[in-house]
């Protein structure tokens, strides 16, 4: 990622992450909405999951400059997610409920530039991800 783009996905994210409950609420409900198959695999406390996924997502914008440092945590999270009963083709869905609430979250300001920063970290994040849990599966 150029500089520029991690600046906006770091800049927007200081915006969403001032409204944490709000925006981990925003984000859940939207994934259940598109895919209902996904939360029975919720069996903890939504609130306590919903602070873990901000607090990841926190360390992981803050890493953008340098992601290959967060990468062997991001593996072993992702491998943990396997025991959670997440497939590999959960990933992009979980992606697309991130950028439908980071659109809902920031209006005017995800700009397509913003958006096309956002969709570049997620995929590699979850490329990391899915690679390490799944090997040779396609996400
Ligand atoms: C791509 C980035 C993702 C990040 C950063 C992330 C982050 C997290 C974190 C930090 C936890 C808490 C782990 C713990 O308690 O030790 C967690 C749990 C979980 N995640 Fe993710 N996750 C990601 C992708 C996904 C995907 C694609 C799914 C599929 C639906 C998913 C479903 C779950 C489930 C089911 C749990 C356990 C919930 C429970 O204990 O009730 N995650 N995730």
């Amino acid at each position: 990622m150029s500089p520029d783009e991690i600046w906006s996905v770091q800049d927007t994210f200081a915006a969403v992450a001032a409204n944490s409950e709000k925006v981990a609420d925003l984000f859940y409900t939207r994934l259940f909405e598109i895919a209902p198959e996904v939360r029975p695999l919720f069996r903890n406390d939504m609130k306590a999951q919903g602070m873990k996924l901000m607090s990841a997502l926190t360390l992981v914008v803050q890493s953008l400059g340098h992601l290959e440092s967060i990468l062997p945590v991001a593996r072993k999270l992702a491998i943990d997610h396997v025991s959670y009963g997440v497939e590999a083709r959960h990933y992009p869905i979980v992606g697309e409920a991130l950028i439908w609430t980071l659109d809902k979250g920031l209006g005017k300001a995800f700009t397509d530039d913003v958006r096309e920063a956002w969709q570049k970290a997620y995929g590699l994040l979850s490329a990391a991800m899915t690679e390490a849990a799944y090997p040779g599966a396609k996400s």
